[in-house]
């Protein structure tokens, strides 16, 4: 098995190029004025380096001929000078370039997580979370170090080629011809290696993407893993998927590197051109200081072309990463307010489904035309087989998802005409897989109602049954939980939950499976509050153990998407239909 199905490749647009450094350009803006400054440090820093060859040449051609040794030491100070305060301006550049790049980071690491937190459910639904995780981290990082040090490097890189090249076609125009000459070589060289180089990259990132979400993927489901003995398994899966991994890095690498030394032997051909050219052919008018000084211009000429070569190909390696990076920041976000929706204020809590269809793929209806009216205050349940749209229902209401036709009202408002946030802050959801945050146990539950009391924390606890247990931990309201709620049961993982889906007092209450995992006998406690905290409340219940839900005011069997049978449980019993049959059953 050359392949499987974990390694399975993003496809990207394949016009792109430069263009995304381009978009990077809203990232560089805020931070203008600082790199100006920069700019005017490195240019300052790059004319004082400079003087230095022509200050030897004064030293070999005047100074010591003439032995004139006040001309000497006064030559001798002037380059000190130009060295100390070329390092200070040097390095003073170097600080606020990594601000600046520092704080570009911050700003698109930070837009993509606020994008990530604004994407709907669907988003998630459909990739590995790996390779979700991979564009924050590791992309984000990688950007990080070009747009620092590479865009510090290649600012004074620039400068300097631009000052030497003054510098050197001031003091000799024919040798700094030559000096030129191997320029055309190189730009022959970039060309050609671009596309075969940004392929490797593109090639490169599917393979780290899919390494890390096999990475996560494994981690999540470890136990699961250990369970079946699937650890040979998975270590040969990793091996193959690292292998791959290791031989994009290395075409990657190898293609990268090829450029170094082309340029650094062109660099020593132009060298020895300089002064072979200096010796030979231009001799009787060529002084020493002269040649010496342009074969130091030479080096000094060639080690900004090599350099920027080197930031050239990071360059080509950053665009990769922004082009997924940007890829996830314009991802639409499609549950999102309409324009002109309104704040929903207090409700009275009237939920209405009308002829409601819904899909999560196109063409696989699993809503379909859903129906139904649930009064102000009244408890609703929905039973019926596994997959049969029970979750599904619930999700449309907080708006998780779009329905493909029909409305959805509360209190006869269509719910798409109102801001997602005022709708979901009416609401109190639990969902079928409680999740758990690394954080304390009251931490867990203000998740609901972030300015809760420890009082009302202790009451919403209390409601649910959850404080007998919290209690006799060792610390308490206080103890620490980890994000897959380790420490804790499965069932005192539901009360946690459940606790803090009830402390945020909501008007519309839904609980989807909230007592499936948490033991008969403490079900038969919690009734009682669970009775409580409905009272006055439009509530949506789903629970396969139907005794949980025999008191609520209106069942809803559930099948195949539709909702099939509605009434009391008296109502349904006596109809003697599939909830009769699913009754008796239990
Ligand atoms: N995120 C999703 N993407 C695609 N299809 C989905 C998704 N979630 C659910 N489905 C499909 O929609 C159907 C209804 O799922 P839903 O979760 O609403 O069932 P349910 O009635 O809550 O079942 P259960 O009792 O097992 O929780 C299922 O057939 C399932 O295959
Ligand atoms: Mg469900």
């Amino acid at each position: 098995m050359a392949r499987n199905k974990y390694d399975i490749d993003e496809e990207l647009d394949k016009g792109f190029d430069f263009s995304k450094l381009k978009r990077a350009a809203v990232y560089i803006k805020p931070y203008g004025k600082l790199l100006l400054l920069a700019l005017f440090l490195s240019a300052a820093s790059s004319v004082l380096a400079l003087v230095t060859p022509t200050l030897l040449q004064r030293v070999m051609d005047v100074a010591i001929p003439k032995a004139d040794q006040g001309y000497l030491v006064k030559l001798a100070f002037m380059t000190l000078g130009a060295i100390l305060l070329s390092v200070l301006f040097g390095a003073l550049r170097g600080l606020i370039m990594s601000y600046c790049g520092q704080h570009m980071i911050y700003d698109i690491r930070k837009d993509v997580f606020d994008h990530l937190q604004a994407l709907p459910f669907s988003y998630y639904d459909s990739r590995p979370h790996g390779k979700i995780l991979v564009r924050v981290v590791n992309y984000v990082n990688s950007v990080s170090d070009t747009l620092t040090n590479g865009l510090v490097n290649a600012v004074l890189d620039l400068m300097n080629l631009f000052f030497i090249a003054i510098f050197m076609f001031m003091m000799d125009v024919k040798l700094s011809l030559i000096i030129l000459s191997g320029m055309p070589v190189l730009l022959v060289v970039l060309v050609l290696l671009k596309n075969v180089k940004k392929r490797a990259n593109f090639v490169f990132n599917n393979k780290n993407s899919n390494l890390t979400a096999y990475t996560c993927e494994s981690i999540e489901g470890v136990k699961v893993s250990q369970i079946f003995n699937r650890q040979k398994e998975n270590m040969s899966i990793y091996d193959r998927l690292n292998r791959v991994y290791q031989k994009t890095w290395f075409h990657m690498a190898y293609l990268n590197n090829a450029l170094g030394p082309i340029t650094e032997n062109l660099k020593q051909v132009v060298l020895v051109l300089v002064y072979v050219a200096g010796i030979l052919w231009i001799s009787p008018s060529v002084e020493v200081g002269v040649l010496i000084a342009m074969a130091t211009y030479s080096s000094r000429f060639w080690q900004p072309v090599v350099s920027l070569a080197n930031i050239y190909n990071n360059f080509i390696k950053t665009t990769s990463y922004l082009e997924r990076i940007f890829q996830t920041i314009d991802e639409p976000v499609d549950i999102c307010d309409k324009e002109g929706a309104v704040e929903m204020e207090g409700i009275r809590g009237e939920v209405e489904f009308r002829d409601v269809t819904f899909e999560y793929e196109k063409g696989v209806p699993v809503l379909d035309h859903v129906s139904f009216t649930v009064k102000p205050g009244e408890s609703v349940a929905f039973v019926g087989p596994t997959g049969a749209g029970k979750s599904t229902i619930i999700n449309l209401i907080s708006r998780f998802y779009d329905p493909v036709s029909g409305e959805i009202l509360i209190d006869g408002k269509n719910i798409q005409d109102v801001t997602i946030e005022s709708l979901r802050s009416h609401m109190g959801i639990m969902m079928q897989d409680s999740f758990i945050f690394t954080d304390t146990i009251a931490g867990n539950i203000r998740y609901g109602k972030l300015d809760a009391t420890d009082e009302e924390v202790r009451a919403a606890s209390r409601v649910v049954c959850a404080d007998k247990f919290i209690e006799e931990m060792p610390e308490g309201y206080e103890t620490k939980v980890t994000e897959r709620g380790g420490q804790l049961s499965q069932g005192q993982r539901q009360l946690v939950a459940f606790a803090r889906t009830v402390i945020s007092d909501p008007a519309i209450l839904i609980l989807d499976e909230a007592t499936s995992s948490i033991d008969a006998e403490t079900e038969k406690l919690l009734q009682t509050g669970i009775e409580r905290i409905l009272k006055g409340r439009t509530s949506f219940v789903i629970a396969h153990r139907l005794s949980t839900i025999r008191n609520c005011d209106k069942i809803m069997f559930v099948n195949g998407g539709r909702i099939t049978e509605c009434g009391s449980h008296e109502e349904l019993m006596a109809k003697k239909g599939d909830y009769y049959k699913l009754y008796n059953a239990q």
